[in-house]
């Protein structure tokens, strides 16, 4: 079923209309205006009435106003972004610490089979990178009323790339597909492929972690790079050496390897010309 809130553009209707027809998706609420995907997803989930015969459910907007980005950042979209959230059966608890490594797959193998031969990079745990900038991120929540589900929160820079910054933090270099394909692109011609591409990595997942363990190793943008992370309060340096089996990011600080659950990693930059 499709919901349509506000004065939403044709090209969204025909890619939601597509999702349904081949049943990627089984319902949809496509707003022009929302504050965020997430939001709407979650509340959905957090109000006990859900529907789990609808689900996957997408839900997406022509303008989010007040995206929400990882570790309480803000998430900005300009216009011609593409901001989707999914909500969907959480996945066996055999895989889901590789969740969301799965979903940067999922899009990362998406884009480069559609704009071939271009190729991206993931940086732990799930920003898409091309061309030395940001081109996508993902949120993952879940609530804990005892209903099954995730939420996978998609943001992609299609036509324009905006300064990704927070308070204390330097932005990151961000850049958007039109860009590095060099063309215009609609982001609606994107959706239908990208939201194919997570759920297919995710049902992967269940049948091969290792499978899907590799397709991360062979796109990570940290392993053999100096980093800096958080631990705790504490900021610490070493050298990446990828991810672990349970999708943790391997660090090697001193001689021991350290391995991170959760937070940011950041490369180091040289400054020396
Ligand atoms: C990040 O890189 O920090 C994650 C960004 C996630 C942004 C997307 S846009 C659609 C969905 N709704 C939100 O409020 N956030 C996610």
């Amino acid at each position: 079923m499709l919901n349509a809130f506000g004065d939403v553009e044709v090209a969204g209707i025909q890619a939601a209309e597509g999702l349904l027809s081949d049943d990627v998706c089984r319902s949809i609420d496509y707003h022009h205006q929302a504050a965020s995907t997430n939001t709407l997803a979650l509340d959905d989930l957090r109000s006990g009435k859900v529907d789990r015969e609808a689900w996957p459910k997408l839900y997406f907007c022509d303008a989010q106003t007040s995206g929400r980005g990882r570790h309480g950042r803000t998430w900005i979209s300009t216009s011609g972004a593409l901001t989707f959230s999914l909500l969907l059966n959480r996945p066996d608890a055999e895989v889901i610490t590789l969740l969301p490594l799965a979903v940067g797959v999922g899009i990362a193998r998406c884009v480069e089979f559609d704009f071939a031969p271009l190729q991206t990079k993931l940086k732990w745990p799930n920003d898409v990178h091309m061309d030395g900038g940001k081109v996508a991120g993902v949120l993952l929540e879940t609530n804990q009323t005892g209903i099954q589900g995730v939420v996978i929160g998609v943001g992609i820079n299609v036509a324009d790339a905006p300064e990704l910054s927070s308070p204390g933090v330097a932005s990151q270099p961000a850049q958007s597909l039109s860009r590095v394909v060099g063309r215009d692109i609609q982001r609606y011609t994107v959706l239908p492929a990208v939201v194919q591409g997570i759920l297919q990595t995710i049902a992967d997942l269940q049948a091969s972690r290792a499978d899907v363990l590799d397709q991360f190793r062979q796109r990570c943008l940290l392993s053999g790079q100096k980093i800096q992370y958080q631990d705790g309060t504490m900021q610490r340096e070493g050298l990446c050496q990828g991810v672990d089996e349970e999708g943790r990011l391997l660090v090697k600080v001193g001689d021991q390897i350290q391995r991170i659950n959760s937070g940011e990693a950041r490369l180091v930059r040289s400054t020396s010309p």
